[in-house]
């Protein structure tokens, strides 16, 4: 899986993300990560990426060039590798021909989840837009983005900060990502119940013992006894999940 960023800020991304499970993963090829400078894109020579807002407003707003520019760099760059790969290995082109997603982090986006991660999770390359200052001028926005991602609601300085909460979702999906891939599957959200709690070593901890069905060995009991105290907490701390759960299980 490729992810590809288009930011002002590269550095604080590849830092980020080079560091515990996404960094393995890029030390061993799984995931690939590329942050390219979209101030390298500027024709303006004292580097100038932003401008004032036609209609006036507080703030500045990013020029189109750039993220355009910047956005054909790399979408060239992936052409010339699926080329590579296709003569390397004889493959027909049709699906890998499609151009890859563009994805603008932005407040006004679909709000991410884990079914968008499992839907992203599916692709061969993903490129991110991250904006900055008071926005993007709209018509590169119209020219390049497909979809239009929120992590939450609330407004950050940038689409930095989103674009990583996204990848290392995405990124633990990717196989061999996680050191057992049965983990991604069996967690919070899957089926719509949050995770179960787990415990590990002292069996006692300041007078707080371990749940003895967990000491049992009996694996149909710790099952059973896991997904109650799912629901259970599921209920108790997200009631509109509990609902789905409830609806998809005809409860
Ligand atoms: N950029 C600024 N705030 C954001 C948010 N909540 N989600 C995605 N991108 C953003």
């Amino acid at each position: 899986m490729h992810f590809h960023i288009l930011t002002l800020f590269p550095e604080m991304m590849m830092q980020g993300l080079s560091t515990s499970i996404t960094g393995r993963a890029m030390d061993k090829g799984i995931i690939d990560i590329e942050a390219t400078n979209i101030r390298d894109f500027t024709k303006e020579k004292h580097g100038h990426v932003d401008d004032y807002p036609y209609g006036g407003g507080a703030g500045m707003v990013m020029q189109a060039e750039p993220i355009y520019l910047a956005h054909q760099h790399v979408v060239e760059g992936i052409e010339q590798r699926r080329a590579l790969c296709n003569e390397q290995e004889n493959e027909e082109l049709s699906e890998k021909k499609k151009t890859p997603r563009v994805i603008y982090m932005t407040p006004q986006g679909r709000v991410f989840n884990q079914e968008i991660a499992q839907e992203l999770a599916k692709e061969e390359d993903l490129i991110f837009l991250c904006g900055h200052y008071e926005g993007i001028d709209e018509r590169v926005l119209d020219m390049i983005v497909t979809d239009n991602i929120s992590i939450g609601d609330y407004v950050l300085t940038g689409g930095e900060l989103p674009a990583m909460v996204v990848i290392d979702a995405v990124s633990r999906l990717v196989p061999g990502v996680l050191n057992n891939d049965v983990s991604a599957e069996f967690e919070s959200f899957h089926d719509n119940l949050l995770e179960y709690p787990q415990y590990t070593r002292p069996e006692e901890f300041m007078g707080r013992k371990v749940p003895e069905v967990l000491l049992s060995g009996h694996h149909k009991n710790i099952e059973a006894w896991r997904l109650e105290k799912s629901i259970e907490r599921t209920k108790e701390r997200r009631p509109d999940l509990y609902e789905k759960y409830c609806k998809d299980h005809n409860k």
